[in-house]
């Protein structure tokens, strides 16, 4: 990248997520109106849909800051309280990859969202006695692509429990459009239109395609990027008119030439593909599932008739 921000700073230019951003403005509003910090926010779904974007419009429209930090990075139990007891009032914590918090510094969080208070144990054994520090009141924002991963106690301390979904292909070239304008870039509407249905419903893929197709419109000297530019350019980085990269292909043909299509199981389709079976899982299952290229049953994943006439004529 070339150190622009393009993400966007205010909800009103954020593009799709129509529900979730009616439903966080009705509550920005209210919060400001009562001088209160918002409820705690639970965002899922899959990667790259703005998840940390939305975080850091969050703060930006309650006038407070945003940190952000991410469950691996909280370890230890003072990871966790060395970043609540250095927030100031109303900030916004955001933490990424939330399900896979360690069952101390979850413990850490529960009295820290209800009651703004940290609980720690002091010594050890006979000599162990417990203090209660207060917390300025804050905002934690979890961000999970698995919401069915987190523990009842943790999803019932947050006030809200919203999904970001794939975004639609018109969504998408205003989104490039805009990274467009931002960066420089000369582009048609039918241009980024292209861009857009090779990118998988994923702002964050749609984003770094452009960069890819601009690489290729300079080196090749062209005046803009038009439909056929686009096109021309993303089957030379092998993204398919699917959006299907190389991985996505192994891994149906893996299914479809070693398991007959499936059912078979993720384990097994991570050891025959070499990928990693989370990897998988959170990465390239919730598209192929998404554009009806898999099924899942309860006998394993599937591949889909629609799957196989793709590949056969990509
Ligand atoms: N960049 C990445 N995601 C975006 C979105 N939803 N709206 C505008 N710009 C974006």
């Amino acid at each position: 990248s070339n150190g622009q921000n393009i993400r966007p700073h205010r909800l009103e230019d954020y593009i799709g997520q129509e529900s979730l951003k009616s439903v966080l403005n009705i509550g920005i509003k209210a919060a400001l109106g009562r001088q209160d910090p918002l409820d705690h926010l639970l965002l899922y779904g899959p990667p790259g849909l703005g998840k940390t974007t939305m975080s850091l419009i969050l703060a930006e429209e309650m006038g407070v800051n945003c940190k952000i930090t991410a469950a691996p990075a909280l370890e230890r139990p003072r990871d966790i309280t060395g970043i609540l007891v250095n927030l100031k009032p109303g900030d916004v914590l955001f933490i990424d990859e939330i399900h896979r918090l360690n069952r101390l510094t979850e413990e850490l969080l529960y009295p820290a969202m209800e009651d703004y208070r940290l609980d720690i144990t002091i010594g050890k054994g006979q000599a162990a006695r417990t203090r209660s520090i207060p917390l300025p009141r804050f905002t934690l924002v979890g961000a999970t692509t698995k919401v069915g991963s987190l523990t009842s106690p943790l999803r019932d301390r947050f006030g809200l429990i919203e999904r970001l979904r794939f975004y639609e292909p018109e969504e998408l070239a205003l989104i490039i459009e805009r990274t467009a304008k931002i960066l420089e870039v000369s582009i048609t509407q039918p241009g980024a239109m292209e861009i857009a249905r090779r990118s998988r419903g994923t702002p964050r893929i749609a984003n770094r395609l452009l960069r890819r197709v601009r690489d290729y419109q300079v080196v090749h000297k062209h005046q803009s990027i038009t439909e056929g530019l686009a096109a021309e350019s993303l089957d030379f980085y092998q993204v398919d008119p699917m959006g299907l990269d190389w991985t996505d292909r192994m891994i149906l043909e893996t299914m479809i030439n070693n398991f007959n299509g499936g059912p078979v199981g993720l384990e097994s389709v991570a050891a025959s593909t070499g990928e990693d079976a989370k990897t998988i899982e959170d990465v390239y299952e919730p598209y192929l599932l998404q554009i009806g290229f898999l099924n899942r049953t309860h006998r394993g994943r599937m591949v889909t008739e629609l799957a196989r006439e793709h590949l056969i004529e990509n």
